[in-house]
Formats: C-alpha cells, structure tokens, sequence
C-alpha cells in the first residue's frame, strides 16, 4: 500500500488558471475543418466557427488561446486576413506538410470571435521572420487602439467598434528553427527593436503603465545543451546597454516518440507505454533548470544609471507549445493528425500536475494543439466531432484552477502520481495509475477531518482504447466510488492507466 500525507497548511502558491492554456494554427485541420466551416457550411457553426467545437471548448473554459502559430505565425501577415472573406487573398501553407491552401478566412476578427464566445483571452504571436517592426505595430494598433485613428476605423468598419484589448503578444516563434535558425545574439538584437516598438496603449497620466506583454522566444526544450545556452547568450545579450521591455519567457517542450521514427500512436505494449510515460516526465526538470537559470540571469544584470534605464527583474517562464509527438503523424493527412488514446490521456495528466507541482516557476501553458493536431482534445472529421481522453482530463482538472497547491509527502514510487490543491474549503487530490498494467494501492492521509463529495476516474478498457468517430464515447471521464475510509483516512484502489479525482470538503 502507498502512502500519502497532504500537508493542507503548507502550500507552494496559486495555481495560475492559465497554466490550462490552448494552442491553435494552420496547420493539417485544426482551423479550417477543425474550428472553421464557414457560414455557409452544411455543419451547424456560430457565424462560421463550428458549432460543436466552439461548445465543447466553451466546456472547458480556455483561459488562454494562442495563434496564428507556431509556425505559421513566422510567414503570418495579418492583414491578408481581415476584411470581406470573399476579398481576401489566397496563399499557401507548406507548414510540416500541410500543403493546401489558405483562403484566409479565419482571421484577426475570427479567431477574437472564438476567444470571445469560450472565454478566453487572446495571444497574438507577431511575425519576426517574414515581417516587421511595422507590421506588428499596426497590428497591434488595429486590435487595441481606442482613439479614432486609421487602423481602429478600419477595425471598426471590419465589425468590431470594441478595441480587442490584446495583452499577450508573442515576439517570433521559435526563432531557433523555423522562426528564423537565428542565434540567440542575433534573436536578442531583433527582439529589441520589436519590444520597443511596442505601444503602451496607456491614457494621459498613466506614464509608465501598460497592460501589453512582451513574450520573448525561449529555448527547444527537447535540446538539453543548447537550452542552457540559449537562456544564457539571450539575457546576456539582452542586458547590454539598456534592457527591453520584456515580461514572458516561451520555452517549447514537446514528448518526441520516435524510436522508430513511425512510432504509432494506437498500437503500442508495454515498452513503448512506458517510453511515452517516461518522456512526459522530463518536462519538470527542464521547467526547474530554464526557472532556475532565468533568475539567475535576471539576477546578473547590471543596474543602470538612472531611473530611465530599465531593468527587469521579473520575466514569466511559459510553456507555449507541449505535448505528446508520435513519429506516425509526420506521415498523417491531415498533416500531424495524431489519435489519442489513454496514453495520451496519463501524459496530459501527469504534465498539467506537473505544471501544478510548479506553479511558482510557470505561469501559463499552452497545449499543442486543441484541434486536430498532435495532442488534441477535440478531433473532428468532415460533420463529426470527437472528444478524446485528453478532453477529459482539462475537464476534470479544472477544479484546481485559482486553487492552492498543497505540499504533499509520498512513497508512491514510479506508478502512482499525486497532486493535491485547495480552494474554498475543498481539498482536490489526483492520483494517475501510470502503470500499463495492474491495480495500485494508495492510503490517503489528509490530517483533518473531511468528508469525501465527488470522486472521478477516467480509465479505458485498455490502455491503447481511445474514442473514435465509430466509437466516441469509450472512453469517458465518469463519476466513480467514493474511497474507502472516513474523516482524515481513505484508501484507494486505482485501475491501470488511469486518472482519478477525489474532492473532500473540510468539516
Ligand atoms: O505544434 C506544431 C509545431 O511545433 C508548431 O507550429 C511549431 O511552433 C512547433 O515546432
């Protein structure tokens, strides 16, 4: 039997709602087909954004949505996407072998409209390679400008009168790859006059305030030396002479299964389980080590001379892209569809609590992607639409958004998983069977008296089971038994494969 005590006086900060963040592009189906149909399409949709897809995010309430990429944000020129969708051009996405056409029809407008009917609040990532300084200057103008001025007329004319009020801007995509190959000197040096280009969007007498934030480029999380590197030759570079503004930090980190290279994603046993499970798990060491050096270079910067020359002590580490990457979905059509199955379903789990454990080192974190593409929680296909495992887990964890995290002392050893949050009285504890195989055994010290209110599990009837169009239902997070014990003690029998979690209220 494992053993858990949950320490409820002790906790490690609030866990930012954002750290349950979504990720969007053009990329396979994940807009066109995954979220927009058109109005004119036979699939039932909210002005063109269909119908099924805006409902089940609007489930999960997204607090963050990132796009246009990724990728396609570094040849993204925003203007093509706005205006009448009858007149907007035509151009092309190569984009890991997408290879079809963008008619451009969701666009700045569209992609507000998704934001605003689940919740979210939108990131825009500016285009650094193929554009300019300028271009996300107008962009920015365009979406937030209140005063009448060209660009908020023509917004306005477009349909929105309301600025967007965007905060979060992304300053280039992963500028180490497709973003450019640029080196973290020559990132730096861009980076500067993008950050400074950026308008405050502040009234008279509030010198000094804006509500814009910069997020810089991080590192490839999956590259062990060049991260370190990176982190280092980018501050460094960035605290010559006077600093930019700059307040995120987007390290990358997707779980590569590519050993074999066309790694499936559905037919797997128990090594290939356990490799996946495994690879989830290095996420949290590359999120200590990029938090850790990141306050250290932040630390080595030197203090300017006067008021005026900037120093900024506090930059947010953010995890804008992860997830699990099976090698099959390099062969995919639709490009980098991938199915999810109650693997992907632990690896999720065990990467929000990981988020979780350290919600005093990342601030948000966008899943890659939300529609169609790699690590989806929805997937559709022509009318049909699916939620998979991993739909269920966002579900089920939004119980710990806003909430406390509590320090936890285990013996769980390498298969049972625990995170514990509380909020309003209510003490949420996740516990995921990461085993392919076989029933463990946990006894739950909660050391005050409670009474047990809600109890969830997901859990296939295997551990390759996902849903399918066919099938959508097979598996489905689902209300199970309460554990067995009373007050400060439970015990719990956890399935394979699966997640749980169990609410207690504090008498
Ligand atoms: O999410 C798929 C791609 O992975 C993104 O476009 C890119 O940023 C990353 O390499």
């Amino acid at each position: 039997m494992k053993k858990v005590v949950v320490h409820s006086d002790q906790d490690k900060g609030i866990i930012n709602p954002d750290l349950h963040s979504h990720f969007i592009e053009f990329l396979g189906s994940c807009i066109y087909d995954g979220i927009w149909v058109g109005e004119e399409s036979e699939i039932p949709n909210y002005g063109g954004l269909r119908k099924d897809v805006v409902d089940a995010m609007k489930e999960l309430e997204p607090p963050v949505i990132r796009w246009p990429g990724g990728c396609y944000a570094d040849t993204y020129h925003w203007k093509k996407g706005i205006g009448s969708r009858k007149e907007r051009p035509v151009t092309y996405n190569e984009n890991f072998g997408t290879f079809e056409r963008d008619m451009n029809q969701f666009g700045t407008h569209e992609f507000m409209e998704l934001c605003r009917m689940t919740g979210a609040k939108p990131w825009l990532n500016v285009n650094m390679m193929s554009g300019s300084v300028e271009e996300m200057r107008e962009w920015m103008e365009y979406c937030n400008r209140g005063e009448e001025t060209e660009l908020s007329l023509r917004r306005e004319a477009n349909g929105s009168r309301e600025a967007f009020l965007v905060e979060y801007w992304g300053i280039g995509n992963e500028v180490w790859g497709g973003g450019g190959t640029m080196t973290a000197e020559g990132y730096a040096a861009e980076y500067r006059k993008y950050a400074t280009a950026v308008p405050t969007f502040s009234k008279p007498g509030e010198f000094g305030k804006s509500y814009m934030k910069r997020i810089a480029c991080g590192p490839d999380g999956n590259k062990p030396r060049e991260r370190v590197r990176w982190t280092e030759d980018f501050f460094r570079a960035l605290s010559e002479y006077r600093m930019p503004a700059i307040e995120g930090y987007d390290l990358h980190f997707y779980n590569w299964n590519l050993n074999p290279l066309e790694e499936s994603e559905v037919e797997f046993g128990e090594k290939e389980w356990s490799q996946v499970i495994r690879g989830s798990l290095e996420l949290e060491e590359v999120i200590r080590e990029q938090y850790d050096l990141l306050q250290k270079c932040l630390a080595e910067i030197p203090q300017g001379e006067d008021f005026f020359a900037g120093k900024e002590k506090k930059v947010d580490l953010i995890v804008g892209e992860w997830g699990n990457w099976h090698g099959a979905s390099f062969k995919s059509r639709p490009a980098l569809y991938q199915q999810c199955t109650m693997r992907d379903a632990v690896t999720t789990a065990l990467t929000l609590d990981i988020f979780h454990h350290n919600c005093d080192k990342v601030k948000m974190a966008c899943v890659a992607q939300s529609i169609n593409v790699l690590n989806s929680l929805i997937l559709t296909d022509g009318s049909k639409c699916i939620r998979t495992p991993n739909y269920d887990v966002f579900h089920m964890y939004k119980v710990h958004r806003g909430a406390r995290a509590l320090v936890v002392t285990e013996d769980c050893g390498d298969d049972v998983y625990v995170f514990c949050s509380e909020k309003d009285g209510v003490i949420n504890v996740n516990l995921v069977n990461a085993a392919y195989s076989g029933y463990r055994e946990v006894h739950l010290d909660l050391q005050m008296e409670t009474v047990c209110i809600q109890a969830f599990k997901l859990k296939g009837d295997e551990p390759t089971a996902c849903n399918t169009f066919d099938n959508p239902d097979r598996v489905r997070a689902g209300e199970t038994e309460f554990p067995v014990g009373s007050g400060n003690s439970y015990n719990i029998s956890l399935p394979a494969a699966s997640v749980s979690v169990f609410r207690f209220r504090i008498r």
